[in-house]
Formats: structure tokens, sequence, C-alpha cells
């Protein structure tokens, strides 16, 4: 399989980053403006992206495809006494700016890219895989693969990621979704980034996440 060229990448991202931007012109700075159904669900695929972190102690944290910044309202929420250096990168424009309107504070920071200008202890990415559009396959999955050796090298504790299951026997995907299986990007992090996974898949969603962390890391939590 050839690598796809850098014009299909960027033409990927575009047209990725314009879906959001509709939506979130549509629905505004809710669940509905980036692709989720509800705020339980949004919520649901935080803290077990957040199984990740220690937040025993301050921490910093790169928040890969952010969107509005809908992660800061869970920080608040449920880990206030927790100091976290964030990061929130989107690769939509209008998100950016609606997240820089919403959330301000001496250690929350926003970037519009499709990759973390800094490393940090830790990054999450929630819901950046899933909506692949009419992207063939082969291309998609070399965006993946690209964006986990980024998430690897500016992660030094550990970075986690969420995907969509593939459908099971007899069902039809969502047309535009990528659908997958857990093993699949398992070994890709244990073989090519040589890292420690940690499969969570029993939220009783779609949906599963993986954590991924350097070797040894993980068996202490
Ligand atoms: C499903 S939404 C989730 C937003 C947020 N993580 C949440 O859970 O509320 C995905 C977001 O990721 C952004 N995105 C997708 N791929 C990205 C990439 N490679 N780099 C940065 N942002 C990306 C999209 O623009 C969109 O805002």
């Amino acid at each position: 399989m050839t690598s796809p060229s850098p014009a299909e990448l960027d033409d990927a991202y575009r047209q990725v980053a314009q879906y959001y931007t509709q939506k979130l012109r549509r629905y505004g700075p809710t669940p509905l403006g980036v692709d989720w159904s509800c705020v339980p669900t949004q919520a649901l695929r935080f803290r077990k992206l957040l199984k990740l972190c220690d937040f025993e102690g301050p921490f910093s944290l790169n928040d890969l495809g952010c969107g509005y910044g809908a992660l800061l309202d869970y920080l608040a929420l449920y880990h206030p006494q927790t100091p976290v250096d964030y990061l929130g990168i989107d690769l939509s424009a209008g998100m950016v700016r609606r997240a820089k309107k919403r959330c301000a504070g001496d250690l929350i920071r926003f970037h519009h890219g499709r990759e973390s200008p800094r490393a940090a202890d830790y990054s999450i990415a929630s819901g950046i895989f899933n909506v692949m559009l009419d992207q063939p396959v082969a291309v998609w999955e070399h965006l993946i693969e690209t964006t986990l050796f980024h998430l690897s090298a500016t992660s030094r504790k550990g970075f986690a990621v969420n995907f969509v299951h593939q459908p099971i026997y007899g069902e039809t995907g969502k047309s535009g979704l990528y659908c997958t299986n857990p093993r699949r990007w398992a070994s890709f992090c244990e073989q090519r980034l040589g890292s420690e996974v940690r499969l969570i898949d029993d939220y009783g969603t779609s949906e599963f996440t993986i954590l991924v962390k350097p070797m040894r890391a993980l068996s202490n939590k």
C-alpha cells in the first residue's frame, strides 16, 4: 500500500475541519455542535480517557481535537482540586475561537492546528478518528497512524484515544464513520510505538478507549 500524498492528507484534514465548523455553526457550543448526542455520554468518554492521569498532583495536558473546550467543564466539575496546565488543539478555527471565548484562565491555552506545538505529561483525544467522511480507509488509517506517532512523541506519561467499534455481524456501519477493531490499534501502539496499552471496552457504548503509556508505566495503576 502506498502512502497518501501530502495533498490527500491536507484535503482530508480540510474536509474534517469544515464538517465540524458547520456543526458548530448549526448547534453552537453544545454536544451536538461537536457531533455528540448529549452531555452524559460526552462526559463518560472524558471519564474513561482521564483514567490515564494521576490527579494526585498537578500535570500538563494536551487535548487534541478539543472542540469548544468541553473537557475544561468536566475538569472544573470533577477535579477542581488539581491544577492542570491545559492546551486545547483543534483543526477548526471556529472551534478554537469559540473555546477561547468560553474558557479563560492562567493555565488554559488553545492552538489552531492538527498537532500540538508542545509536549505535555499527558494527551487525550476524544472523537477525532470517527468522522472520516468519504476518505478512502487507507488515507484515514494513515492519518490515524501519523496522529498516534505524534501523540506518543508529545506525551511524556502517556496518551488516551477512543474509537467506534466495528459493527457486530449483520449490522451495517454508518456511512462516513470509521469503525474498527480494538486489537488493530492496540497492536499498533504496542508494536510500532513500543508502548503498553490498556483497553477499556466495558462502558456500554459502541465505542472503546485505549490508554497508551511508555513501557512498564501502566502496570502500577
Ligand atoms: C467529535 S469532536 C469532539 C470534541 C471534544 N473532544 C469533545 O469531546 O467535546 C472532534 C473534534 O476534533 C477536531 N479534530 C478532528 N481531527 C483532528 C486533528 N487531527 N487535530 C486536531 N483536531 C481535530 C474536530 O475539529 C472536532 O472539533
